[in-house]
């Protein structure tokens, strides 16, 4: 059988780990494929780079387009990132009738719902397994392994970036500011780690996962996103003491007035499997009716784990390529006739535990106030420790039982206006699952 022809965009690290995958594997994939998977032409910003590492076989142009719009190819595989230019040629591509591999998820959280619908259109496939948790097959997992479920809820570490700055912070007792200038040192961190140490990377991975569980539209603008930047080491190694680990998870629910969304620092059992994810790993915990918790775990980054995902696509794609588009498994895992308009839930509405440190004057009857200020909002203490602190103060650490993100809010509005308060309320939230 002929083979399907790629036209690669961007040859940088993902789109070179997916140009050494296809060559070194080429045979396996091919024998998965039923055909093989050949590169026709590759758009890069550095031609004279570019050749020297794929030789001439292959068409290098420095004009995008001109990939999208050649005749030959069958599926474009756009590796340049952004948003803007990534949106014109994914668009452009499935105009002209070829598929789409990305591995963009900044794309498809913000235009996913134009994307999907215009691929629809066309009857195209537009595919992304590298767009969340790199090389874990995790929208396989869900799209596919996992249909017979009604998903409850999944959580997932999903920066790499950020799990190693806390780990490094916890085993390590790093600032947050050391702990980044090592990840940036080792190349786990962009040289402008905002999109990871903010959370926006994490919590475009997890509206694109909250899509496919609850088969919701891609809604990126709904999802509260909470980074890294404010957790202070102190906090970290109190929590490890009482049996928590911090992480930054993703965490969506199906609760029954809406859907949780929310990416945030979260306490978890230090015994839990999440909580032993370290260093720059992913992993996605996923909860099905039928089936319980699934743990999906592996490498979140790096050339050739997200090339591993890339080349699942491209062979997906080649397999169905010629099936009938209605018979293809759907973009977003539910039918688009299908898609469920269940409200995003703000954030004030959300349920979970919290811990909540502060200083206090350290006097009588300073307990009493609080966890009568604490009652007042309905919120129930589950076990509380004080902490050595300076001459005449006290360092109290609450945990509470789970509560109402908006009556946490109150509290602690009330409680800061308190005289016997020697600093702001520092507080964190904890999920047990
Ligand atoms: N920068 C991301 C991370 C990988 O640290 O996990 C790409 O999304």
């Amino acid at each position: 059988m002929e083979s399907i022809k790629l036209g690669l965009l961007g040859l940088g690290v993902v789109g070179g780990g997916t140009w050494n995958v296809l060559q070194r594997n080429a045979e396996e994939i091919s024998r998965r494929a039923g055909r093989q998977l050949e590169v026709v032409q590759i758009a890069v910003r550095d031609l004279a780079k570019a050749r020297a590492r794929v030789g001439h076989d292959v068409v290098i142009t420095d004009d995008a387009f001109a990939v999208v719009n050649n005749p030959e190819i069958d599926i474009v595989v756009e590796l340049i990132g952004g948003v803007t230019l990534a949106r014109q040629l994914v668009l452009q591509a499935i105009d002209q009738g070829k598929h789409v591999v990305t591995a963009n998820k900044a794309l498809l959280a913000q235009h996913g719902t134009e994307i999907f619908e215009a691929a629809s259109a066309k009857g195209v496939m537009v595919a992304f397994e590298a767009a969340v948790g790199g090389g874990i097959p995790i929208i396989k997992a869900i799209r596919e392994g996992l249909t017979a479920n009604r998903i409850e809820w999944l959580a997932g570490i999903i920066n790499g970036t950020t799990n190693y700055i806390l780990s490094e912070m916890r085993s390590r007792g790093l600032t947050f500011d050391q702990a980044l200038a090592q990840a940036q040192q080792l190349g786990y961190a962009e040289a402008d780690p905002a999109a990871d140490v903010l959370g926006h990377d994490a919590a475009q991975k997890l509206t694109l996962l909250a899509s496919m569980a609850f088969g919701i539209p891609v809604q990126y603008s709904r999802a509260y996103i909470e980074g890294i930047t404010d957790v202070q080491d102190q906090d970290i190694q109190i929590a490890e003491r009482l049996g928590f680990r911090l992480k930054l998870l993703g965490i969506t629910r199906r609760r029954a007035d809406g859907i949780e969304l929310r990416v945030h620092p979260t306490l978890i059992p230090s015994q839990s499997l999440l909580a032993n994810v370290e260093d720059a790993m992913n992993a996605v915990l996923v909860n099905g009716d039928a089936v319980g918790q699934t743990l999906y775990y592996g490498k979140g980054a790096g050339e050739e784990p997200t090339a591993s995902a890339v080349v699942a696509d491209l062979v997906d794609v080649t397999r169905l390529h010629t099936a009938d588009p209605g018979h293809r498994v759907p973009h977003l895992a539910f039918q688009p006739h299908s898609m469920a308009d269940i409200p995003v839930l703000a954030i004030e509405q959300v349920r979970c535990g919290y811990y909540l440190r502060m200083t206090v004057s350290d006097q009588s009857g300073v307990l009493a106030q609080i966890a009568g200020e604490l009652a007042k909002f309905d919120i129930s203490i589950g076990s509380m420790i004080q902490e050595p602190a300076d001459q005449g103060t006290a360092t109290l650490i609450f945990l509470t039982h789970v509560a109402m993100e908006r009556d946490i809010n109150e509290a602690i509005g009330a409680i800061e206006t308190m005289a016997i308060m020697r600093s702001k309320v520092t507080r964190l939230r904890v999920e047990t699952f």
